[in-house]
């Protein structure tokens, strides 16, 4: 069939993430002005086949999404196109999912098709590529879990996000002198965890990257008492493993899909209150990552890789990924994004930074000094040094400038005082 306009596909795929929007919009206005006509397929891959789901896209219909969350044109995570089971298992697309994909090209006369997506959304688009079908990918992601690019948009919003939630658990668990863990996603990457928590003033961090023990952190909340704050947050990734090596999972699936993480922000309060008997809440945050518009950061980011995804497809760059490396947006093939993933580096310098800080990650690495990862001994036996740990005396040695008295601070006077110590970050 011949075909008077050159045309362009694009689907969003996966799980949602603040910035689908800003890509599409910064897709069509860059395709439009250089002539293309762009079509947007339902529900991600779904809508390339039987039966196929599209809708023209254009300045009207995109104008104002910038702002907005979700995808305008849906996703769907896995269903019948499902090129990886577990982390990265390769599973071959269904042949008559293929031709009947290569068949919606043919009669939409399509000149490439731009998917966005993560690791999982990805490797359908190198299959793709594989069997000929000119395509382009987009990296998305809140979990930032993809190698190649430095950022994938969402990932600024989720941390925005679960930031803000810090900001108003610190309150709270100042308030009542409480433990407060609040469970961020992340799958089996690390870097929500550790963004919002330096960013939200966490004072233990427990990610996937740095093995943990229960009596460090509890340590860390004895240490905290003993410098009179009285409460304690901490943030841990939902793929953060346990000591033993276990994953917390909300499900397991016999199907090809992965499995759900989720549950381990309950766990690591249980186990606080059995073992020091400090009252822990949990806040699970969950979906509400995903939510929501994008922040400036993933406007300006999910655009420029809108606009590069079409200059790859006009300039015939088949098979490659649009990715950031700072500060410019480049492309890499899809293969070399989707073979590993990107995990935080335990020696990176914001790790670093964060035990300089003080902020503990449940090992042993910042006792013996602030910089660096000395490696000093565990401490094994926390439960016998509980009482003494409780018991000593805060001693506090008044400047020279300030003139003390003997008489007792009017009992409002000192709990207020008491307040003002314990929220301090
Ligand atoms: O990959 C993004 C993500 O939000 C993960 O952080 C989380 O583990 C997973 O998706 C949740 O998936 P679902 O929306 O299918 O429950």
């Amino acid at each position: 069939m011949a075909h008077a306009a050159k045309r362009i596909g694009i689907l969003t795929s996966g799980g949602d993430c603040p910035g689908l929007n800003a890509v599409i919009r910064g897709a069509v206005k860059t395709a439009e002005r250089h002539g293309y006509e762009i079509v947007g397929f339902i529900k991600g891959y779904e809508g390339l086949v039987d039966p196929v789901t599209y809708i023209p896209l254009n300045g009207k219909n995109t104008a104002g999404i910038l702002t907005q969350g979700g995808t305008i044109l849906g996703s769907t995570n896995k269903g019948r196109f499902a090129a990886t089971v577990g982390v990265q298992d390769r599973l071959e697309l269904d042949p008559v999912l293929m031709a009947g994909v290569q068949a919606t090209y043919e009669q939409l006369g399509l000149h490439g098709l731009i998917c966005v997506g993560g690791d999982g959304s990805l490797a359908v688009a190198q299959q793709f590529h594989e069997y000929g079908l000119p395509v382009v990918g987009v990296p998305k992601t809140i979990d930032n879990d993809l190698s190649a690019t430095a950022f994938t948009f969402g990932f600024d919003s989720a941390v925005a996000c679960a930031t803000d939630a810090l900001d108003r658990l610190h309150t709270t668990a100042a308030s009542h002198e409480r433990v407060l863990v609040l469970e961020v996603m992340g799958r089996h990457a690390g870097w929500i965890g550790l963004y919002a928590g330096i960013a939200g003033g966490g004072d233990v961090i427990l990610i996937p990257e740095i093995p943990w023990t229960f009596e460090n952190v509890c340590s860390k909340i004895l240490e905290r008492d003993q410098q009179g704050k009285k409460f304690t947050l901490v943030v841990v990734a939902e793929g953060a493993e346990l000591p033993d090596g276990e994953l917390v999972t909300a499900e397991r699936r016999q199907d090809c899909r992965q499995t759900r993480l989720g549950g381990i922000g309950n766990v690591v309060a249980y186990e606080i209150e059995k073992r020091i008997g400090r009252d822990t809440r949990v806040c699970v945050l969950g979906h509400l990552q995903r939510g929501g518009g994008p922040t400036t950061f993933d406007r300006v980011l999910a655009t420029q890789f809108g606009s590069h995804a079409v200059r790859l497809i006009i300039e015939g760059k088949f098979g490659e990924m649009v990715c950031y490396q700072p500060p410019s947006i480049l492309s890499v093939p899809i293969l070399t994004a989707v073979n590993k993933l990107s995990q935080v580096d335990a020696n990176s310098s914001a790790v670093q930074a964060a035990r300089a800080l003080g902020i503990s990650f449940g090992d042993t690495a910042n006792v013996a000094g602030p910089f660096g990862r000395k490696e000093v001994t565990e401490i094994e036996e926390l439960s016998s040094d509980i009482p003494d740990l409780l018991e000593t005396p805060v001693v506090e040695t008044p400047s020279e400038e300030v003139t003390t008295s003997d008489e007792p601070l009017p009992a409002e006077w000192e709990a207020a005082a008491a307040y003002a110590d314990a929220a301090m970050w």
